[in-house]
């Protein structure tokens, strides 16, 4: 039987689940391989649906992400998921919860690492397809915060989606206008309308979603 906090976590990947579909749905865009355009029925992907999930802490969201965007991307494609995080506490229980999250042939990696230096890993590659900021924390620390964007972008192929989740409108704004001046392009932004407030005023959880693209 799930405890009182799991039972609240689904709630919220649930309506993270919904409002993630709703804007990707509006954004028009399609994944890069998306099977429905411009492939040949039943020609093979060239390989996984790469998610990078920046900042991720516990990753409580990981089971979440690789739902709904192995739909979005029209295909039963594996999944390599790689989530990050400058606090190793954390990601021994993102791997645990990960673990129980995909299919058997999906792979999870979890790197103790500072995102904002991410380029020092060359090894993670630069074609992921997405990569993933929940609830970005931009006016904490906005220096830093730009290079992990930059970052972030700089991780996916040339036509991957970045997306992002905020606890806060204010926040919310500062960070958008923060990934433009790093390279991405605005696609949507959305509100969470089942968003679960939290004991900070204006705080709630995924309160507002926004996916982006690099800026051609
Ligand atoms: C607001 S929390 C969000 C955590 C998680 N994404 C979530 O939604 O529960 C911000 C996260 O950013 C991480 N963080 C802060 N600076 C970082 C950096 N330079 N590199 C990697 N992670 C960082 C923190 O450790 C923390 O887990």
């Amino acid at each position: 039987m799930p405890n009182e906090f799991e039972t609240i976590y689904r709630a919220e990947n649930a309506a993270l689940n919904r409002v993630l579909r709703r804007a990707l749905k509006k954004s028009g865009l399609a994944l890069p391989g998306d099977a429905s355009a411009a492939r040949a029925p039943g020609e093979a992907h060239s390989g996984p649906l790469q998610i990078l999930d920046l900042a991720c802490g516990t990753c409580r969201e990981a089971g979440t992400l690789v739902e709904v965007f192995r739909d979005f991307s029209g295909s039963a494609r594996d999944v390599r998921f790689v989530g990050a995080d400058i606090r190793d506490r954390e990601l021994e229980e993102a791997a645990a919860r990960a673990r129980r999250a995909g299919g058997p042939r999906d792979q999870f990696e979890f790197l103790t690492e500072n995102c904002a230096r991410l380029s020092r890993h060359r090894e993670l590659g630069r074609d992921f397809d997405v990569t993933f900021l929940r609830h970005q924390n931009y006016w904490n620390d906005k220096p830093v915060w730009q290079r992990i964007f930059e970052q972030g972008l700089e991780k996916l192929k040339d036509d991957g989606l970045l997306v992002i989740t905020s606890y806060f409108d204010r926040e919310h704004a500062l960070a958008l206008k923060a990934l433009e001046r790093a390279g991405a392009e605005l696609i949507v932004t959305e509100q969470n309308e089942a968003t679960r407030m939290l004991d900070t005023p204006g705080k709630s959880v995924d309160r507002h979603v926004a996916v982006f693209r690099k800026k051609r």
